[in-house]
């Protein structure tokens, strides 16, 4: 978005009739702070850079003069904070070149720790945005930390989030100005859908909003029902949400086809990224534990490379828009990324039961120890088979638990990566003789206490007549794109569960299932996990189709 694109859209908001005309509300100055604080005649609030620099005495008094104020909370000591200064004051810049209403200012925390409590600062930079004066109900920034951005955030606050329409032209202009137009064609202007429409449009800050109640327009882009239209410059050029009369217009997923429609992800890494969304609401936990992910951290993204397995998480924690996830691909593709590895902590009795707990920070040494033979159990804590054989492996370290050069032992491979080697099945069973050179025997015999035994017994081998059961399939299979079979491995019904999330799921990318009705803010209320899936094929259900 260039500076040109921005002034465009202002010129056209400034123009739109105030829709959500934001005139000094009912809390205008009327609402003063208690009378005690009666000097607050004339004070003039120093500024630095276009910047209002307030303090306990002053914010107050900037909230009643600002209907629209950012406050941004630092510490002097903070490198972020550092790093926003800049952008934040060419923000400010820009907005006053616009003579836009909104206002931006800056709070020193530790200096004025009775504003950081009042409220709630607990990290540095804090951004809050107060509107109408109002002290109480601060609205949590949470858009980008570059001055465009900033700018964009507030524009679509204190003007209408979205362009009024009258007639084609004005359409056209708008299409001309962005490359993701998104126009809300609606009968009735006062229809709460409406407001769920400019609620979205308070936070795509990449894409520019219209909004239309005229039958001419209706008929001129062939709709006869309220519907959201997502026009683009690139790939199929429109996409249609039609708006659900009965059940009305949800903010959640509205947001969430916006964002998957106006990726340019689709078309530009089809060959080899598939893209896949989890809901982290919906019982996906084994998902969660694949990637070593909290709920908590949704929205959020992951890549996997499903030939090496290898996964790779964004650096810092940037909101999930097109151009953060697009730009996390290139970096992965491009070998910008190292790939991390998923370790438990040592739990403290690790080595208290008969059957010994391994994580991926104590695997090496207790695995590799040279004056100890160390049969392992790799599970995946969802997986039936290793359940069912629990109980005989439990039998077995009790056995052989006075055997002091002999362990037995379990490690969670869902939730510990091993250098030594990539763990695909579950089960995997693998013995690790005694002595020199980092020997590994894998184990595919029946998964019962007789024949544990008597392998152990024998220093890892089997008389050659021993039935063997079918190795578990690797995991992820990994090679097939066709749905179902994506993630259908050794441990069926899961895996199957997760087939159904990828297949239901087909579309390209992420973001932003309803979990709970929130007024404001997409972003915050997301339910998903945004998971690129890296294959090799080209992924063949065509987005949205
Ligand atoms: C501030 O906003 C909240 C939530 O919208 C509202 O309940 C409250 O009355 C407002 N306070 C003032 C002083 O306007």
């Amino acid at each position: 978005m260039d500076g040109q694109l921005l002034l465009g859209l202002l010129l056209l908001l400034l123009g739109a009739s105030g829709l959500q005309g934001q005139g000094p509300g009912p809390g205008g100055p009327s609402e003063g702070p208690p009378d005690e604080e009666e000097e607050q005649e004339e004070e003039e609030v120093p500024e630095e850079d276009g910047i209002l620099v307030l303090n306990r005495r002053t914010l107050g008094l900037a909230l009643r003069e600002h209907p629209a104020l950012l406050v941004e909370f630092y510490a002097p000591w903070c490198g972020q904070c550092k790093a926003l200064a800049p952008e934040y004051s060419k923000a400010a810049a820009l907005l006053a070149a616009e003579a836009a209403k909104a206002r931006l200012a800056k709070v020193d925390g530790p200096a004025e720790p009775e504003l950081a409590e009042e409220f709630a600062v607990t990290e540095y930079p804090t951004l809050k945005f107060f509107r109408d004066g109002n002290r109480t109900h601060p609205e949590e920034y949470t858009g980008p930390r570059e001055a465009q951005g900033i700018a964009e955030w507030l524009r679509r606050r204190v003007g209408p989030s979205a362009t009024q329409l009258e007639d084609e032209e004005g359409a056209r202009v708008l299409m001309r100005a962005w490359d993701v137009v998104v126009i809300g064609f609606f009968q009735d202007l006062q229809d709460k859908d409406v407001a769920t429409f400019l609620a979205v449009a308070q936070d795509a800050l990449d894409m520019a909003f219209g909004l239309t109640d005229r039958p001419q327009l209706f008929q001129k882009f062939g709709l006869t029902k309220d519907t959201v239209v997502l026009f683009k410059k690139y790939d199929e050029g429109r996409a249609d949400f039609p708006v659900d009369k009965e059940l009305g217009l949800d903010q959640g997923d509205l947001s969430r086809f916006l964002l998957t429609h106006s990726m340019h992800l689709v078309t530009e890494f089809t060959p080899q990224v598939l893209f896949v969304v989890v809901d982290v609401g919906a019982n996906n936990d084994h998902v969660l534990q694949y990637f070593g992910l909290k709920a908590e951290e949704a929205p959020t993204l992951r890549f996997v490379n499903m030939e090496t397995t290898k996964k790779y998480a964004p650096a810092d924690k940037e909101p999930v828009t097109a151009t953060s996830v697009a730009a996390f691909c290139r970096a992965v593709l491009g070998g910008e990324l190292k790939p991390y590895r998923l370790s438990q902590e040592i739990p403290p009795d690790w080595d208290q039961r008969p059957v010994k707990t391994l994580v991926g920070k104590n695997f090496e040494q207790v695995a590799f120890d040279e004056t100890k033979n160390v049969f392992i159990k790799f599970y995946a804590p969802w997986c039936t088979h290793c359940k069912e054989m629990a109980p005989a492996w439990e039998a077995l370290a009790e056995k052989y638990k006075d055997h002091e050069d002999i362990i037995i032992a379990e490690l969670d491979a869902t939730a510990n990566e091993l250098e030594a080697f990539p763990v695909h099945g579950f089960p995997t069973l693998k013995y690790f003789p005694a002595g020199p050179g980092r020997k590994a025997i894998e184990y595919k015999g029946t998964r019962d206490l007789e024949t544990f035994s008597k392998f152990l017994d024998s220093g890892g081998a089997l008389p050659a007549e021993e039935p063997t059961e079918p190795p578990g399939q690797p995991f992820p299979v990994g090679s097939s794109v066709q749905g179902r079979s994506l993630w259908t491995g050794g441990c069926g019904a899961d895996g199957a569960g997760w087939a159904e999330a990828a297949a239901s799921s087909w579309g390209p990318v992420t973001l932003c299932r309803r979990r709970q009705k929130t007024p404001r803010s997409p972003r915050t209320s997301c339910s998903h996990a945004a998971i690129a899936v890296h294959q090799g094929r080209p992924v063949s259900g065509a987005p949205g189709s």
